[in-house]
């Protein structure tokens, strides 16, 4: 009988390889268990949030939970401020929007990164620019950003990407003498440390994101902008209030006859509502006391993994500079397109063993429809673009065990055995 539909391209196997054939041909699977799942949320999230909803004071404006979940995070980094902010994206947008950033200007982001590191920049109605990455780190490279800077650039935006921190000092070299900002987009990489660091607190503001599967969550969305500067921590508090101004300072920036402290309905600029939740904050100061555990638990999961993997040849694990701790919000591989796998066809054959893997950002920024329909693909990234054929993810979240990543080990080294092998 003939097939109902095309099937898929089935993979090559070397039988003297190995005897059992790839689960994505047919052959049984490596794990037929569910990986481990993450967040890994319990009933202290749980008390924490029905606590609030309980209590009816369910916004920043009526509750205390927002305020008391910035000041947690922002003396975790050790620095004077901590916005709260509805996600990661609105925490970059008010953070570009709080330094001016506007038509007109250009603001540089890496080619390679998630979409949310270079949108706010068209939303301000300014300019980005992609600069190509680091082969090694997978961040933005200064060398790059360097060729990338003209009279118009108004901020860098340096991504820690999967939790690596980007070269700040040569970033800050670059852009201190022309008076350019360095936005620091921390959303994948909370307590990883630049020179013994932490990251988000080098550059005039650092943004962070703590959706669902983020290195600690606020409750599946959130975000924040951490500063030491006071005056852009006044003005990002505004910008994600509707541009609302407190009751005080120039009196003809005063609303009519309302008294110092009472809330003023009174909007000094262009804001939004980007603020966050109390359910969201109150889940945010729960995660937050385990934050050390869970960065602990990355590191000790990526430890392992580097050690089984380097046992198969081929595969090139997370490189980690001398500068950098990384906190491994995921744990990102290469495989060299020299060796002739293609990259769609192993993630494939891999998933299908039984353990998650997903290939990286397999499109770059400037090659992605929003960004190339407008004309602003750029100047070539030819890194950026060899990497999204070569990388994929492999998870070490912290309720990850041993036992489960020698699975992904053993998927790993069998696909790699049969695929393409004859
Ligand atoms: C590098 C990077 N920047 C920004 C964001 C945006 O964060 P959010 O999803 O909380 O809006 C993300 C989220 O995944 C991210 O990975």
């Amino acid at each position: 009988m003939p097939p109902l539909c095309a099937a898929a391209p089935v993979l090559r196997y070397n039988p003297r390889v190995s005897s059992e054939q790839l689960a994505v041909n047919g052959g049984p699977k490596v794990r037929e268990r569910a990986f481990p799942p993450w967040p890994a949320l319990g009933d202290d999230d749980v008390a924490a949030v029905a606590d609030v909803l309980r209590s009816g004071k369910l916004t920043q404006l009526t509750g205390g939970a927002v305020a008391a979940f910035e000041e947690a995070f922002a003396a975790w980094h050790g620095v004077r401020h901590c916005v709260a902010a509805s996600s990661g994206t609105t925490a970059i947008h008010a953070a570009l929007a709080a330094l001016g950033v506007g038509p007109g200007d250009e603001v540089i982001v890496p080619a390679h990164t998630f979409i949310a590191s270079a949108t706010p920049v068209l939303h301000q109605g300014a300019t980005p620019v992609f600069a190509d990455v680091d082969e090694r780190t997978y961040c933005v490279s200064p060398a790059s950003v360097a060729g990338r800077i003209t009279p118009r650039t108004k901020a860098i935006i340096a991504v820690h990407l999967n939790g690596h921190p980007a070269d700040l000092d040569a970033l800050i070299a670059l852009a201190g003498p022309r008076g350019i900002d360095v936005v620091e987009d921390a959303a994948q990489a909370h307590g990883a440390l630049y020179k013994g660091r932490k990251v988000g607190t080098a550059g005039r503001l650092g943004c962070f994101s703590f959706w669902e599967d983020k290195i600690i969550t606020t409750g599946g969305e959130g975000g924040c902008v951490i500063t030491d500067d006071d005056a852009l921590a006044e003005r990002l508090r505004r910008l994600r209030h509707h541009g609302e101004g407190p009751v005080q300072g120039d009196p003809s920036r005063r609303p009519f006859g309302a008294p110092q402290g009472e809330r003023s309905y009174f909007h000094l600029e262009l804001g939004y509502n980007y603020r966050m939740t109390s359910m969201q904050a109150a889940t945010g100061l729960v995660q937050l006391r385990r934050l050390d555990e869970y960065l602990q638990a990355r590191r000790r999961n990526a430890a392992y993994l580097s050690e089984r993997l380097g046992e198969l040849d081929a595969i090139e694990p997370p490189f980690v500079a001398d500068y950098a701790v990384h906190s491994y919000y995921k744990y990102i591989c290469r495989l060299p397109s020299g060796l002739g796998l293609d990259i769609a066809d192993f993630v494939r054959a891999v998933a299908a063993e039984g353990v998650p893997i997903s290939r990286r950002y397999p499109t770059p920024l400037p090659q992605q429809p929003v960004f190339r329909e407008s004309g602003l693909g750029g100047d070539p990234c030819p890194s950026a673009e060899r990497l999204a054929g070569e990388l994929f993810t492999l998870l070490v979240h912290p309720t990850v065990t041993t036992a489960d990543l020698d699975d992904v080990v053993a998927a790993i080294r069998k696909v790699r055995q049969r695929m393409g092998s004859e």
